[in-house]
């Protein structure tokens, strides 16, 4: 009953069955290998245009990179509240882009509504002497596991690039995002207006491989130079590829992304009746968010299981005394019978 993070899971047979296979021989170093090359069309092929892919190690690594590539002085990016990137990496982007300030965007349920990003907006009008808005920075799946559809990245990009921003993904959890929503790579991505995005594979069955997948190479300034500085530039970078191109093919990741969504929406089902543990508010992807009595957090850990308790403030003060709100995560890896086996200890 793991449902700490999608983090704690392993990877994937297919992922390291991969691994075994780029193990064999000898191959140029620092990305100049044919499986590097072959997996950045791999790339291409799924969000449907040619794209540079940049590897990286982690999520934050992709965030804060990327982001530092647009840096300029007094530079703004905006993000929601709940982003990881403000929240989480201990102001990774602020440090890798010498200063930019990260401005919190009010959010509910993860998710920045448009007219609060152009109330935030204009705060900051232009020639201000508080700074210069540079980006708008997306999470999708959200930190708190909903969804933005295509419709609904597009009306906060419109917004940023009326103001000539740029835009900037998150999507650690990108493949739960595509595989909640139904729409496309390109549909969510570049379609609606996004320009990179940090592409996500470590926690959704591969273990270390993460990307910065752009769209629009202009707009980012010394991404290379920036990567090997921070030590991101892998000399084998052909096992982060041979993770990719598990991941990639066939629809893999997709597919992965699904079982995880399927297992949470399972949890989701068991939870939106009236027993003692309830939902905190509905989500699409991979992570639900739940109120449960103290008593049942102590059978669920008694029993081995592993959760998180999340800040109480989201739930804005409906908690009774006995009652906690915790974070449920899923991966590829959750099997029914565990779900079943929590509903049954908290129900
Ligand atoms: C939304 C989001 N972005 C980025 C990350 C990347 O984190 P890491 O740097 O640990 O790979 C995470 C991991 O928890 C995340 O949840």
């Amino acid at each position: 009953m793991n449902f700490a993070s999608d983090n704690w899971a392993g990877a994937t047979p297919e992922v390291m069955a991969a691994l075994h296979r780029a193990n064999d021989g000898a191959a140029p170093a620092y990305g100049n290998d044919a499986l590097t090359r072959r997996v950045t069309g791999l790339f291409s092929e799924v969000f449907e245009t040619d794209v540079q892919v940049w590897f990286t190690g982690t999520g934050t690594a992709s965030n804060s990179l990327g982001l530092a590539a647009l840096s300029r002085p007094g530079g703004l990016v905006f993000c929601s509240s709940e982003a990881h990137i403000h929240v989480d990496e201990w102001g990774a982007t602020e440090f890798q882009s010498q200063g930019m300030k990260l401005v919190a965007v009010p959010q509910a349920a993860g998710r920045m509504a448009p007219e609060a990003l152009a109330e935030m907006m204009a705060r900051y009008p232009e020639g201000s002497r508080y700074g210069v808005p540079v980006a708008l920075s997306l999470t999708n799946a959200t930190e708190l596991g909903t969804v933005y559809a295509p419709a609904g990245v597009q009306a906060l990009t419109g917004l940023a690039r009326a103001r000539g921003l740029a835009v900037h993904m998150d999507g650690a959890r990108f493949g739960n995002a595509v595989a909640a929503s139904g729409a496309t790579p390109a549909e969510l991505t570049w379609k609606a207006g996004v320009d990179f995005l940090s592409f996500g594979g470590t926690k959704n069955g591969c273990w270390a491989a993460e990307a910065i997948v752009v769209f629009a190479p202009d707009r980012l300034h010394d991404l290379a130079a920036r990567r090997q500085r921070a030590g991101h530039t892998f000399s084998k970078a052909r096992f982060v590829a041979a993770q990719f191109e598990a991941y990639l093919t066939d629809g893999n990741w997709l597919r992965w992304a699904r079982a995880a969504n399927a297992r949470a929406e399972q949890l989701r089902a068991g939870l939106r009746g009236t027993g003692p543990a309830w939902l905190g508010w509905e989500s699409e992807a991979n992570e639900v968010f739940a109120v449960l009595p103290r008593a049942a957090i102590a059978a669920v850990r008694a029993a081995g299981g592993t959760l998180y308790e999340w800040p109480a403030e989201a739930m804005g003060g409906q908690l009774g005394p006995d009652e906690d709100l915790v974070r449920l995560v899923t991966s590829w890896a959750t099997t029914a019978d565990e779900v079943e086996r929590f509903l049954s200890l908290v129900g």
